[in-house]
């Protein structure tokens, strides 16, 4: 089977091992697995890794589990969003002979490869590489466990500094339409509040548990905030805390592409590797048009459209409990 595969959209760390994974689960069929670079937007520039008739040696991928970022890179591609790129991406594929396609990433790639299903009769399936935990069809992405690890790290810093100076910090970490990465930071790193763009942010609301937390003797606050959220990012969040009378001094702090870089975390590694074999198995029992995902320590694999159509709402229970140890 000749088969391609792609990292698209934001980079996640541990998308080089499912890559390392998916190359080496390969040759337990002789299959001739292709790198594709820079994502959709590569496959349309007929940029393959070495050339489109090249297996990747799968002792070229050694080293890779430990290894953040993407070696094939990666890119956002709005062509794939659009009939005339979907169907420019399945004419290439035809023309360059390949049966199916493994496609690495998170929402927007998902969608690319649903809709190219619809241009392409090769086989697609989809791995979930996003430090987002935005998508349903698995408990966990790809990526999210270091971006945890990458927060919480951080935030244990900027509580000695909180600490110090009794002050609040408010840290904005990434996920523009899920609060997944702030909840499980928050909850990990103690912080007090948490703003999320599942829950409405009342900035009253917040300034009574600020007086509370106050009133109980609490000298340092970290509040996280969700980019997405629906009041704003941390600037924002903090400029109406001021303007409402916070009774702490307060910095913001943006986490940014920091979260999306770093060595994999060992979840991470082990989720890439056992997707990317499994995803390699389900091209030869045939299967396409579905996202691998591991539910509930089962590997599973759900449509696309189940896979996009509905939202996580895994935060708003996490809200609750940051709010119930938050005392
Ligand atoms: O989807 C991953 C992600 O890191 C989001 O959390 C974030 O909103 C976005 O990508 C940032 O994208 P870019 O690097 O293109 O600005």
């Amino acid at each position: 089977m000749k088969i391609g595969v792609l990292c698209s959209g934001g980079d996640a760390p541990g998308m080089n091992p499912c890559l390392r994974a998916i190359i080496r689960a390969g040759e337990k069929y002789n299959d001739i697995v292709v790198g594709i670079r820079r994502g959709y937007e590569g496959l349309l520039k007929e940029d393959f890794w070495g050339g489109v008739d090249r297996k990747i040696d799968p002792r070229e991928v050694s080293g890779l589990t430990s290894r953040g970022g993407a070696f094939l890179n990666s890119s956002r591609c709005k062509r794939m969003m659009e009939e005339e790129g979907l169907r420019e991406a399945a004419e290439i594929l035809t023309n360059h002979c390949f049966d199916a396609l493994l496609t690495i990433g998170g929402n927007g790639t998902l969608s690319g490869a649903r809709d190219l299903c619809k241009y392409w009769d090769g086989q697609v399936i989809g791995l979930p590489g996003t430090i987002d935990n935005d998508l349903m069809g698995t408990d966990y992405t790809i990526g999210f466990a270091t971006a945890v690890q990458t927060g919480v790290e951080a935030i244990d810093k900027l509580r000695d500094t909180a600490g110090s100076h009794d002050m609040m910090f408010v840290v904005e970490v990434m996920g523009r339409r899920c609060g997944d990465l702030a909840t499980c930071i928050a909850l990990a790193s103690g912080c007090e509040v948490v703003a999320v763009p599942e829950v409405k942010t009342e900035i009253t609301e917040i300034i009574a548990d600020l007086k509370r937390f106050k009133a109980l003797g609490t000298r340092s606050i970290i509040m996280v905030v969700a980019e997405g959220d629906d009041y704003g990012g941390a600037a924002e969040i903090m400029k109406g805390l001021k303007e409402a009378g916070s009774p702490f001094e307060m910095r913001s702090v943006i986490l940014g592409h920091i979260q999306r870089g770093g060595v994999p975390a060992p979840a991470d590694r082990i989720l890439a590797t056992k997707l990317g074999c499994f995803a390699v198995d389900a091209l030869h029992l045939g299967e396409t048009g579905k996202m691998a995902g591991e539910i509930a320590g089962k590997l599973v694999l759900s449509n696309f459209d189940e896979v996009l159509a509905q939202r996580r709402d895994t935060a708003v229970d996490m809200v609750k409990m940051i709010e119930r140890m938050s005392i």
